[in-house]
């Protein structure tokens, strides 16, 4: 069992009225809260499935985008690091995540360079290497910061780049074991996944590549036949949980949690 897909624990967060108002690169529509909160209540009780302990912590008005906790920090073995979001008006979701995680790990460090700002979202652990998207959210700065701190945990950070006109890395691929990723091609075209087998998204469902492998499951967003036939043919045991109002927000299965086993 690898870090990168076997967790005791995972962090949510609930969505706020605010929802409405978060970021989205285009307007397919007003999230609904209602719909949102009961896609969150069958992915947490589907992680909990799988024996893990989910803290759920409470909206945070002030915030439209918090329910995306990924983007606020990186979940390793050896400790936690705080992001700088890129997004400014997903800046502060950093420090009110900080709390929570510095209960449960013994080792909290923070990017804080002015310059740097990185997201969650951008950053692939397969278990070999941290491969970190470069995009509009996370910059070259901030890859270097998270390069020095993770050194001495003994982590290699390779980086690369998030397709033009993507939002996060994650938006285009995800880890289902340490050597299989899920990736579109436009991603995946770009060789960065040399030495990986790649399990290629069928056309057209490109916005099924955000899942997450946890623990025994792969929870995917509902609605891609051909993909959930490609990755159940692989051999992985799956969950679909329904993502239509997150998908409006840009936001993925990555998105809703931290993944983790604290030291
Ligand atoms: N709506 C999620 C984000 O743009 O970060």
């Amino acid at each position: 069992m690898s870090f990168s897909t076997h967790f005791s624990h995972a962090i949510t967060r609930r969505p706020s009225a605010s929802i409405t108002r978060g970021l989205r690169a285009v307007d397919t529509g007003t999230p609904d809260l209602a719909l949102m909160q009961a896609h969150q209540a069958a992915y947490i009780a589907t992680l909990r499935e799988t024996g893990a302990t989910v803290v759920e912590l409470p909206a945070l008005d002030a915030y439209p985008d918090s329910v995306f906790v990924e983007d606020t920090a990186l979940c390793l073995p050896q400790g936690a690091v705080i992001m700088r979001p890129g997004a400014p008006s997903r800046l502060g979701e950093a420090a009110e995540m900080a709390p929570h995680l510095q209960a449960l790990y013994t080792r909290v460090v923070a990017i804080t360079g002015s310059d740097s700002f990185i997201e969650g979202g951008d950053i692939l652990v397969t278990g070999r290497e941290i491969l970190v998207g470069r995009s509009a959210r996370t910059n070259a700065a901030g890859i270097a910061e998270l390069t020095r701190l993770v050194a001495p945990w003994g982590h290699k950070v390779r980086e690369v780049l998030t397709p033009p006109g993507v939002l996060h890395f994650k938006t285009d691929c995800s880890l289902l074991d340490t050597d299989t990723i899920l990736s579109t091609s436009r991603l995946s075209a770009s060789g960065c996944f040399e030495g990986y087998t790649v399990i290629d998204i069928p056309d057209g469902e490109e916005a099924a590549a955000n899942t997450i492998r946890f623990n025994d499951l792969v929870l995917m967003p509902a609605g891609f036949p051909h993909t959930r036939d490609a990755i159940t043919r692989a051999g992985f045991t799956l969950r679909e949980i329904g993502n239509s109002e997150c998908a409006k927000l840009d936001g993925g299965m990555s998105c809703l949690s931290l993944r983790f086993t604290p030291s």
